[in-house]
């Protein structure tokens, strides 16, 4: 079977459809899987690139809860939002599908029944947590509690998201519901179970068989099978998802991770039917290749569970590969929607419009392949300024304009090679090999690396052979030399196509190449000799310190709102008697003079009618209120506090103030003016 045969289904994980996407969804899953895909097609194999949103399961139940809206208007809203982001920014999906739909619905439920009919679960009636207040029983993430691996204190029913371990509910030490916040109990239902754990030694078979995984993933495989796997539920008494299609289960649905993956396979078939495609040639045939791109907190879904329900079913291939990435972070601290510390792509586009491929090639060049990364505003101004502009773009330029000023933009002739043209010429072949292999091994920063260093080249050759110095006394070999560097454009065009699509749409629309044929690059006959050439545009811009100081400006300000939302009012402090209040002496007086003291940037000094006298007060209120906005204010202050020396000068009293939670203070005044030295009460 020759490469160009070679056939792939290529999937790319169903995000749930309960939030916009953000810098961490494209790292860790959706860049690393389209680089991979175009760079297949560019080699000419038959692929097909599947997507879709992941529309059940409890956190889009727990969305429309929040929201006040029906999951099903939640899912509506976030599916159209979510592939209009992918569609910007240039993922290349055949298809991209949703869960929702009726085929979807149908594919689950046969392949259920087809593992149903074969044994392959086991039915079993077991107590389960039930919250009485919300009258539900508590799956997955409608369950919170201390994780017995590594006692974190809000690990979910099914996962924790800080060790990564696969949990069941019952798992949960001091389990609460994450509907009502009550304490569950037991109740008794019945659900049907894969059963793992007499799988095991098949499923171990099969991963031992895929040593070539990336560390990461085989090392979390291994570390499961010498857990020992358990029986999973395949079935969620909950009321949103696919119906179990069996008899008498009302009020139970498919357990969304069973449903998911199966996904795949639907979207394939919706692809297929579309474009006149036999589905089960990507599904059904030993020969194509599997291959599932997600992120680290996925890998036992699609490296275990997913190929036991295949395994199972019978007819179906197993995946090849799962080259699954860590995390991507963001200024030093992890992504979070719900502390909304993200870069969202729909506003990434409104302030950074027409710039995908630059943050495209951000997030690749600090791709969490072997350990999670960090993405700064900083590092990405610095990969746009000093590589994509200074690099990429500035030896195209150069070329471009070189060429139009000698040659009014024709492509010259090639005429006699130096040895240094034959050199530059030998490593121009060796890119696509080089480039492809560390596509192909799933090494995608190396790739990248590799594709810069080709614009590196162009720009190293140009130095050395300087055509603008050469032009008077030899225009012949600057014909040749103006050649060899389009040459090098072109390939540029065709090797960066998987990284930076809609440069290399731009390029190829400037230099005339029509063709994204790995095979083809390499070679320096790309542009024939007489091509009229466009006139040169500038591919990318300088990203100025203001630019970037506003991002991060940004960043913190949506963290400092999202702290103040979410903080607690301090705690009450403990009862006191009458008498203990009567004790104070709360009066209400007049500020006649306010001064700041020099030396203090907290300190304001009154002066206030108390009704009896003036007294003088200080307070520490200068950074909320200044001297001249304060007099003829009326205050309330204790009276009878014992009098204090502050900096020198006494304070007899203490003026009461309400603090804000943003610490900011606020005077507290009567609502309407009374005598100076009332009492309060
Ligand atoms: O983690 C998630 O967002 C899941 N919805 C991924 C599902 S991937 C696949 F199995 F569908
Ligand atoms: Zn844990």
């Amino acid at each position: 079977m020759t490469e160009t045969q070679q056939k792939y289904t290529v999937t790319a994980a169903l995000i749930y459809a309960n939030g916009p996407i953000h810098i961490g969804h494209l790292a860790g899953c959706y860049i690393p899987a389209d680089i991979y895909v175009r760079y297949l097609r560019s080699k000419g194999a038959d692929v097909a690139f599947i997507s879709g949103t992941d529309e059940h399961g409890v956190p889009i139940t727990v969305k429309a809860r929040k929201e006040g809206k029906t999951p099903q208007q939640v899912v509506d809203f976030y599916y159209e939002q979510i592939k209009k982001s992918f569609t910007d920014f240039g993922i290349s999906f055949d298809i991209y599908s949703r869960t929702s739909n009726q085929s979807h619905h149908k594919v689950s439920q046969e392949i259920f029944t087809t593992m149903y009919n074969k044994g392959y679960f086991d039915e079993e009636v077991s107590e389960q947590y039930f919250d009485e207040v919300a009258q539900q029983f508590l799956a997955d993430r409608y369950i919170v509690g201390e994780c017995p691996t590594c006692a974190n204190p809000n690990a979910y029913g099914d996962q924790c998201e800080k060790c990564g371990s696969t949990l069941s509910p019952t798992e949960l030490k001091n389990p609460r519901s994450t509907l009502s916040g009550s304490k569950p109990v037991m109740k008794s239902t019945k659900n049907w179970y894969l059963p793992l754990d007499r799988m095991q030694p098949e499923i171990e078979k099969y991963v031992n068989s895929h040593k070539e995984w990336k560390t990461n993933v085989f090392g979390q495989c291994q570390s499961w099978l010498k857990d020992g796997l358990r029986p999973r539920a395949m079935t969620r008494d909950l009321d949103w998802g696919i119906s179990v299609p069996l008899p008498d289960t009302d009020g139970k649905v498919l357990y969304v991770w069973f449903d998911a993956p199966i996904g795949y396979i639907t979207f394939t078939q919706e692809w297929a039917a579309q474009n006149g495609k036999n589905w089960e040639d990507y599904w059904k045939n030993e020969d194509t290749k599997l291959v599932h791109f997600i992120g680290k907190d996925n890998i036992v879904f699609h490296c275990i569970i997913f190929p036991a329900m295949l395994m199972a079913e019978g007819s179906y291939i197993l995946p090849d590969n799962v080259p699954a990435q860590e995390f991507m972070n963001l200024e030093g601290d992890k992504i979070s929607t719900s502390r909304n510390w993200a870069v969202w792509l729909h506003e990434y586009l409104e302030e950074f419009p027409n710039k995908q491929d630059v943050l495209r090639y951000a997030l690749s060049a600090n791709m969490p392949e072997s350990k999670d990364n960090d993405f700064t505003w900083k590092d990405f101004q610095t990969k746009n300024n000093s590589e994509l502009v200074a690099i990429y773009g500035n030896f195209v330029n150069r070329a471009v304009v070189l060429t139009h000023k000698f040659f009014e933009g024709k492509v010259p002739a090639r005429g006699e090679l130096t040895d240094y043209d034959k050199e530059t010429l030998a490593t121009l072949a060796e890119f696509p090999s080089k480039i492809g292999d560390s596509v192909e091994n799933y090494r995608f920063r190396e790739a990248l690396a590799n594709m810069m260093d080709l614009a590196r080249l162009g720009n190293k050759y140009l130095a050395e052979t300087e055509p603008w110095k050469v032009i008077k006394e030899d225009p012949a070999r600057v014909e040749t030399i103006m050649n060899i560097a389009l040459q090098i454009a072109a390939n540029l065009a065709i090797l960066s196509e998987p990284f930076l699509p809609f440069t290399s749409e731009k390029l190829r629309t400037q230099l005339g190449v029509s063709s994204v044929t790995w095979s083809e690059a390499g070679g320096a006959d790309l542009l024939a000799t007489g091509t009229q050439i466009g006139e040169a545009s500038l591919l990318f811009e300088k990203i100025e310190d203001d630019v970037i100081e506003k991002q991060v400006k940004k960043l913190q300000e949506s963290k400092r709102l999202n702290e103040l939302e979410n903080m607690k009012v301090p705690a009450l402090k403990e009862n006191i008697q009458f008498d203990d209040f009567a004790k104070l002496d709360i009066r209400i007086g007049t500020i006649l003079e306010a001064e700041k003291l020099p030396k203090s940037d907290k300190l304001l000094k009154f002066l206030i009618d108390d009704g009896f006298e003036k007294r003088t007060i200080l307070s520490g209120i200068a950074k909320h209120y200044s001297p001249e906005e304060m007099i003829g204010k009326q205050v309330t202050f204790i009276a009878n506090l014992a009098p204090r020396k502050i900096m020198g000068i006494e304070s007899n009293g203490m003026i009461l103030m309400a603090e804000d939670r943003d610490g900011s203070l606020a005077l507290l005044q009567p609502n309407k003016k009374v005598w100076n030295g009332g009492t309060v009460s």
